[in-house]
């Protein structure tokens, strides 16, 4: 049987590592400036977090989830989303009674999920998130869609449409939940039996059913915006307030149903506009969600987050032809002739790396043209050549690749030169 990675999966080859690892600290960079702190949770968690954080009647748990019985026979999941692990983690260690409120946590995590694959559809992605807890503060609201925006455009995107809504306080949705229930009931037996089940449990998840978005009963139905009571709607008011002072340009889609039943009030997302992008263009998505940190057992919290895909993010960068530095030069390459030289070569190239200088050497018996190739190959910028006659002598040849210029010098002043020149001289003497 030839090996392949499953279905939806791939592998990260290093060139590639590079834009990753590239992303990540730009990424780190904006969460230390808005003081936001490094969460790990487990891959996996009991399925129960996820059937009561993301709820019963998501397509997520009903459909997506890598749910498996263990060897002791607890039923385990791995994560298919990270809010609803974060906030467990959060009520377990209680978090709550930590001295600094609101708690502001970020993670970068592989997520798994069980869809249809496709270009920017993966079943195990990688997300960036927050998550703040312990603040019903709109400005706090306004200060996760400003991360989020920060984040993009420091990596140089243009073409993004951030998009926002408001789903209410329970008050609200069970008003629109009702209107929900009354204006499809009579379309019912012409939706997909998806949305048949959604009536009654969750009508709501009918606004963002893909097979049914071209009924006419989609666009006449009754908008959560109409059902706001005068608290929500106060609440919504200020987010986009401090959007404004904040010149962060957004639309109001009184259509957006983020597919997680977790949410309340706030509700975002940010799409790419890049030509070409593909059919997927949703690059993250998030909301506030006042009632899980009680769902999930602790004390009433209320809580803020999101997530960014990163492979999508990848995909936006490449579609906007926004090019990321990646440093694929070698400081040295340590060329060794002669069998004599080889203990020594060793112990050279040791020495050059604990003094914090990058270097390599051959180790498949290559003769000297091949491994000057090879150098070449690896972009060195020096190339140390050590014969016998060095050896005996104790020096080493040191040739810039650069100019082809060379020099032998004592091979214990090796790394003070090689030092001074790879910092360009700012060495104090
Ligand atoms: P979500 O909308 O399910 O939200 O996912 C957030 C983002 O993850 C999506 O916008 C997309 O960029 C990426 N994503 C999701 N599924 C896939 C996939 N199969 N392949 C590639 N990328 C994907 C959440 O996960 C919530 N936990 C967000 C949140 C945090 N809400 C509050 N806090």
């Amino acid at each position: 049987m030839k090996m392949k990675a499953p279905r939806g999966t791939v592998d990260i080859l290093p060139p590639k590592v590079q834009h990753w690892q590239y992303v990540e600290s730009i990424i780190k960079n904006i969460c230390d400036r808005f003081n936001f702190k490094e969460i790990r949770t487990p891959l996996f968690e009991h399925t129960e977090v996820f059937q009561r954080g993301v709820g019963d009647t998501t397509d997520i748990v009903q459909k997506e989830m890598y749910t498996f019985m263990d060897r002791g026979g607890r039923s385990i999941t791995l994560r298919p989303e990270g809010t609803a692990a974060v906030v467990r983690a959060f009520v377990e260690n209680k978090l709550y009674g930590s001295v600094n409120q609101p708690v502001k946590l970020y993670y970068f995590a592989e997520m798994f999920r069980y869809e249809r694959p496709q270009q920017g559809r993966m079943r195990q992605l990688n997300q960036f998130g927050v998550e703040v807890l312990g603040s019903a503060d709109p400005a706090i609201d306004a200060e996760v869609i400003a991360l989020a925006m920060t984040c993009y455009k420091e990596l140089g995107l243009q073409s993004i449409k951030l998009v926002i809504n408001s789903l209410g306080d329970k008050e609200s949705r069970t008003n629109h939940r009702n209107a929900l229930v009354d204006h499809f009931d009579p379309h019912i037996n012409e939706l997909c039996s998806d949305c048949q089940n959604r009536l009654h449990h969750n009508p709501l998840r009918i606004l963002d059913c893909k097979k049914d978005m071209d009924h006419p009963s989609m666009a006449s139905a009754p908008s959560i915006l109409d059902y706001l009571n005068e608290e929500s709607a106060a609440y919504f008011n200020k987010v986009q307030a401090y959007l404004d002072g904040m010149n962060i340009p957004y639309v109001v889609d009184k259509n957006l149903v983020r597919g997680l039943d977790y949410y309340n009030h706030t509700a975002f997302e940010i799409m790419s506009e890049a030509e070409g992008f593909g059919a997927i263009t949703t690059l993250l998505g998030g909301g506030r969600y006042n009632n899980l940190a009680a769902e999930l057992g602790g004390p009433d919290t209320p809580g803020i987050g999101f997530a960014m895909g990163l492979e999508r993010l990848l995909m936006a960068l490449e579609a906007e032809d926004i090019s990321i530095p990646t440093d694929d030069q070698l400081d040295c390459y340590l060329l060794a002739i002669g069998e004599e030289t080889d203990t020594k070569a060793v112990e050279l190239l040791n020495t050059l790396r604990q003094n914090g200088i990058q270097a390599d050497k051959d180790y498949q018996g290559k003769k000297m043209k091949a491994q000057f190739k090879q150098a070449d190959r690896l972009q060195a910028k020096y190339v140390l050549i050590l014969g016998e006659t060095e050896l005996e002598n104790e020096t080493i040849i040191v040739r810039t690749m650069e100019t082809g210029e060379q020099e032998e010098i004592p091979m214990n002043q090796l790394v003070d030169k090689l030092e001074k020149e790879l910092l360009g001289g700012s060495t104090i003497e």
